[in-house]
């Protein structure tokens, strides 16, 4: 997709930027609080934050993220937890314009709360992260829970091996821009090898010169994906897909974690974002008003339970983690959606079940 306003100080928000946006702070809104109960210290890192506003001032991830935290109805339950948010833009006027914004925002929001720290800089990405970790490795310290949104323009400035020293320790989780769109049009052109083998962290991707379509697609997905696992030693890595004014796909969002919980509330949030399948938001459909409550079909998972579980008998907490871990489908499809018609239809019964139709935790689920 080409990313509107790369020359513009501040530009124009569009429909894909917005849905971005709600997967972040619909994440976000989840990971503070969950993340707050057990640690003193918290990381939000926005490598790439632009210049905090859009035109007609719609706000940038860095505000969107602080209003996540200032207006959450458990704010005070995490007010003994400390909050960094690092804001790095490398250009200049679009720094100035983040910092004035900033600085607005914490006017704005006197008195301002003192668990909450607010940092923003003027450097490359590249930069930013290699203070990190010298500090770190200086004080031999572990990297606090961190969050990491990494939303560049195109494939500049972002590294594989940046990325997996950066986002090594336990529980750092990623959420990063990968320009689909530039990739496919550059992996077999031989101009910007070197720029891509940075990217990937790999020169594998060279392999997509002999496919085309769909294939060559997800070869390209694939191969991101597997490298932030293998490289980032992220267990869990989600994809989203964004499709562009033309009906091709412009990017994909990657979302790495080791947690469990951090993969079942980003399979939710994606499903808020594209609840007909979790996955994909298109530009074109976007503002288009739908008459009628999408509803998931999960008669695949249906039948994939029947298979993977027949004759056996597991726990609904069984059943979430194969859903959550290796199904495209959220841990909300499973109860109501699924597991009900399921027993209506005679294909499971439960021994330990109050109520038939319903399955609270620790109910015992008997396939056929
Ligand atoms: C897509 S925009 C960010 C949008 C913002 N995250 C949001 O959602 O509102 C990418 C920004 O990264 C900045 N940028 C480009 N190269 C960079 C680098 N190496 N390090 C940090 N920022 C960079 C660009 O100037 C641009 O403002």
């Amino acid at each position: 997709m080409s990313r509107s306003g790369e020359k513009d100080t501040v530009w124009e928000l569009k429909p894909h930027t917005a849905a971005k946006h709600q997967l972040l702070t619909g994440y976000l809104k989840a990971w503070f609080p969950i993340l707050s109960r057990w640690n003193s210290r918290l990381v939000f890192i926005d490598g790439f934050a632009g210049p905090g506003i859009y035109k007609g001032d719609k706000p940038g991830s860095p505000v969107q993220a602080l209003d996540v935290l200032l207006e959450h109805t458990h704010k005070d339950a995490m007010s003994s937890s400390e909050f960094i948010f690092m804001f790095n833009e490398a250009e200049k006027d679009r720094y100035d314009k983040l910092d004035t914004v900033v600085n607005e925002y914490i006017a704005n929001h006197q008195p301002w709360p003192a668990n909450i720290k607010v940092k923003t800089g003027c450097d490359s990405f590249e930069y930013v992260a290699e203070g990190i970790l010298k500090h770190l490795e200086e004080q031999k310290k572990n990297l606090a829970p961190t969050f990491a949104f990494v939303d560049p323009f195109g494939v500049k400035g972002l590294s594989m091996d940046l990325l997996s020293r950066l986002l090594s320790f336990d529980r750092c989780e990623l959420f990063v821009y990968f320009d689909f769109n530039t990739v496919n049009r550059f992996a077999a052109a031989g101009n910007i090898d070197d720029r891509l083998a940075e990217l990937f962290g790999t020169d594998q991707f060279k392999r997509a010169a002999d496919l085309t379509g769909s294939e060559r697609k997800t070869f390209l997905h694939d191969l991101y994906q597997s490298q932030l696992m293998d490289a980032c030693g992220f267990k869990y890595v989600k994809s989203f897909e964004m499709i562009n004014e033309t009906g091709h796909t412009g990017y994909f969002l990657f979302y790495g974690t080791r947690n469990f919980m951090g993969l079942k509330t980003m399979k939710e949030v994606m499903w808020n974002v594209d609840p007909g399948g979790g996955a994909v938001f298109s530009d074109i459909l976007a503002g288009q008003d739908v008459l009628f409550d999408i509803k998931p079909d999960t008669l695949p998972l249906q039948e994939d339970l029947a298979q993977q579980f027949r004759g056996k008998r597991v726990s609904v907490e069984t059943l979430e983690q194969y859903v959550v871990i290796e199904t495209p489908y959220a841990a909300k499809h499973l109860k109501k959606a699924t597991l009900k018609p399921m027993q209506e239809r005679g294909i499971i019964t439960s021994p330990n079940q109050k109520r038939k139709g319903t399955f609270p935790a620790k109910t015992l689920v008997q396939f056929a």
